[in-house]
């Protein structure tokens, strides 16, 4: 079977065609992060009009890259939720829109769950059971990955999410956006220990979140201190600068990590698999190796290329389709995030 996947719950349009024996025929990313600079953000409405325009191309683009017809697909799939509302309606409805008019079945995908199963086209081997820790611009959670159909959520963020603090913390740096590559390109000249920034629940046993809002708060401070203040014209020299991007990427570094190794002990499972945008980040993925490592776990962390969204992702579909879980054209687009 050959399967179109699209993606567009966030501000990247993506669309891949897969096998269902996980072969990646083609895969196509169209960015949006030049639109969202001057924002320092995602702006949902400007995200969702984007998708409109890139939507199609993107799609006929991974069909010609795969060697294939349009008629040569076996289903369609789409990531449709969580994420932005509008963003998430333009993908449910070019692939409702396709499916129907292919007359093929049509497979609703969670994003999240997708992030985690790229580990298994990544890898090609089987990763049910897992923790699964996925790190993303909007999203901080582990669960536990009992299949590719049942996710329990051990926990997550009560606030901001990993790559959300980046963003702000790199943006008040005077860092350009997505902040998280350009803040760790600036920590690399920097000490991590040079400031000792919160870390908040990392040593409470009882509990697997996180909670990022208090530790931006405390780097906005070291930075520019209370009361209001215009950060554009803040002019901080670059080794405070770096100095600040690697206690503060210490600091995330330091709660992702513990929290997973806790999540490992709590649950007995010892592999763990990481998906997301945040997955990236190198002074990340070395810690977690390191501890994993020392403590007897497997772990397999997304290559780079499929950690920020793209539509590989959606391969978690060939699992619905051959369990027989497809949709109607009644699918719809579900934004909101189930918490644990
Ligand atoms: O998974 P993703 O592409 O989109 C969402 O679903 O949110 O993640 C994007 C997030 C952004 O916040 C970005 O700053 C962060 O991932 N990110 C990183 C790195 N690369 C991307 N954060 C830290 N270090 C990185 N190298
Ligand atoms: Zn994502």
């Amino acid at each position: 079977m050959k399967i179109l996947t699209i993606e567009s719950t966030c501000d990247e349009t993506a669309a891949a065609v897969i096998t269902d024996d996980l072969e990646v025929l083609s895969s196509v990313v169209a960015s949006q992060d030049e639109l969202h600079q001057r924002f320092a953000g995602v702006v949902p409405e400007i995200a969702a009009r984007a998708h409109l325009e890139r939507c199609l191309p993107v799609i006929d683009e991974a069909v010609r890259k795969a060697g294939i017809e349009l008629s040569d697909i076996d289903a369609v799939a789409v990531a449709n939720m969580p994420g932005l509302a509008g963003s998430l309606l333009v993908g449910v409805t070019a692939a409702k829109s396709l499916a129907w008019l292919l007359d093929k079945p049509l497979v609703g995908i969670n994003h999240l769950q997708g992030h985690i199963y790229a580990c298994q086209v990544a890898f090609k081997k089987p990763i049910f059971p897992c923790i699964g820790l996925i790190i993303s611009g909007g999203h901080s959670t582990i669960y536990h990955c009992k299949s590719p159909f049942d996710f329990e959520p051990l926990g997550g963020t009560i606030d901001d999410a990993a790559g959300e603090s980046f963003d702000k913390v790199a943006s008040m740096l005077g860092l350009p956006y997505p902040g998280g590559p350009s803040l760790s390109k600036c920590a690399l000249n920097g000490d991590p220990k040079k400031f000792s920034f919160p870390r908040p629940f990392l040593n409470d046993q009882s509990r697997l979140d996180f909670s990022f809002a208090g530790l931006k708060t405390a780097v906005r401070y070291e930075i520019a201190g209370p009361g209001a203040v215009d950060f554009k014209s803040l002019v901080i020299d670059d080794q405070r600068k770096a100095d600040i991007a690697a206690s503060f990427e210490q600091a995330v570094v330091d709660c992702l990590v513990g929290k997973t190794m806790l999540a490992m002990k709590k649950t007995g499972i010892e592999r763990i698999c990481v998906g997301g945008g945040v997955a990236a980040n190198r002074r990340f993925r070395t810690a977690l190796e390191e501890q994993v490592a020392a403590a007897g776990g497997e772990l397999m962390i997304a290559p780079m290329h499929l950690c920020t969204d793209n539509a590989v992702l959606g391969a978690i579909a060939i699992e619905k389709i051959k369990a027989g879980l497809v949709d109607d054209l009644s699918l719809d687009a579900v934004p909101g995030l189930i918490r644990s």
